[in-house]
């Protein structure tokens, strides 16, 4: 069984257990990360262990400034500035390794590239105290949702892991925006906590979709972020025995008949209904109904994040899919 220890007296704690090879579940303004130290091999390994990963899906390294950052990865300008702008925040850019990077390969999985990300709250001072970057993958069983909540994250990792940092809900709710600058052009390859609009508008540049986002970011094939029960999207109706997860102040027809029902956000909030999502499908899972209706999210801003992760929860189970 897992302890649970609230941030505010965890800092020497998780420090030693991560020095000792260890796997710490921590959160981020974003979600939850099981953490483990980048360096080590054998810590790496436990992470894919004990989420049930496939080898090849590579992790981000999480940084704590720019010192560390530029040991681990080549900065191209227009990378630079997204880094300056952006962190610490939800943002991770894909890189090219710096040559005696100290991370080890399997968190790349082998690539030439690196995932680099400055996340905000209690990760940023235990990097600091480690001085070694943290490979951390969302805290959550593959193929499960991502966590929001300590709570979660007990309910789902915590007979495979030693110890959990409680710091509450995580503010943003979804995880990070990725993107990788191919030819001086800014391609989105993971839709998340900062918005496409937020980049163009500070680059005054267009941000592309990658087509092959799914070679490039193995994680984010289709059948992700699945809950067991079924996800229908855009519903019109709630159907027999469906539950609802419900979006603004108009309901759709039959929502009455919904064994369930939870609002991502009543007033309609893109922010609130992103920090709501993961907890919100958590918990309509577990009333036992066998399909989730969801009414339609608007698609601008977090809205495109929000439809990725929700179309991803809808994907078809049976395919043999890489998930994380
Ligand atoms: O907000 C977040 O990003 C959270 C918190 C814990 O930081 N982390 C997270 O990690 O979502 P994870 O492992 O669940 O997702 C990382 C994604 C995967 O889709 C992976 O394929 C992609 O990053 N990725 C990692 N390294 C990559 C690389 N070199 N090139 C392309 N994609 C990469
Ligand atoms: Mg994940």
């Amino acid at each position: 069984m897992a302890a649970i220890i609230r941030q505010e007296r965890a800092l020497d704690e998780a420090a030693a257990a991560i020095g000792a090879g260890r796997l710490v579940a921590i959160p981020t303004e974003t979600v939850y990360g099981l953490a483990a130290d980048a360096t080590v091999g054998e810590a790496v390994a436990r992470i894919f262990e004990a989420k049930g990963r496939p080898r090849f899906n590579p992790l981000i390294a999480h940084v704590d400034g720019f010192a560390l950052a530029e040991r681990l990865a080549n900065f191209d300008p227009l990378s630079r500035r997204l880094a300056e702008r952006f962190w610490p925040g939800p943002l991770t850019l894909v890189l090219p390794q710096a040559p005696g990077s100290p991370v080890h390969p399997l968190v790349t999985a082998g690539l030439d590239t690196i995932a680099v990300r400055m996340p905000k709250g209690f990760a940023a001072p235990l990097i600091a105290r480690l001085g070694r970057p943290l490979a951390a993958p969302s805290a959550n069983s593959s193929g499960k949702v991502s966590c929001t909540t300590a709570e979660a994250v007990d309910a789902d990792l915590g007979a495979r892991i030693d110890l959990i940092v409680d710091g509450g809900r995580t503010p943003v709710g979804l995880e990070s925006t990725i993107v990788k600058v191919e030819a001086g052009r800014p391609v989105l390859l993971r839709p998340g906590g900062v918005t496409v609009e937020e980049i163009e508008a500070f680059l005054g540049l267009p941000v592309e979709r990658s087509a092959g986002s799914a070679i490039q970011a193995p994680g984010m094939l289709a059948s992700h972020y699945a809950p067991r029960a079924a996800v229908r999207l855009d519903a019109s109706d709630v159907g027999e025995g469906e539950a609802l997860l419900a979006f603004g102040p108009r309901r759709i027809d039959g929502s009455g008949r919904a064994v369930a029902v939870l609002n991502l956000s009543p007033a309609g909030d893109l922010r609130e209904a992103a920090a709501n999502l993961f907890s919100h499908l958590q918990a309509l899972d577990r009333s036992g109904a066998a399909r989730i209706a969801v009414e339609p999210v608007p698609r601008h801003g977090l809205g495109e994040a929000i439809n990725d992760r929700l179309a991803r929860a809808a994907a078809p189970r049976d395919k043999p899919d890489v998930q994380d």
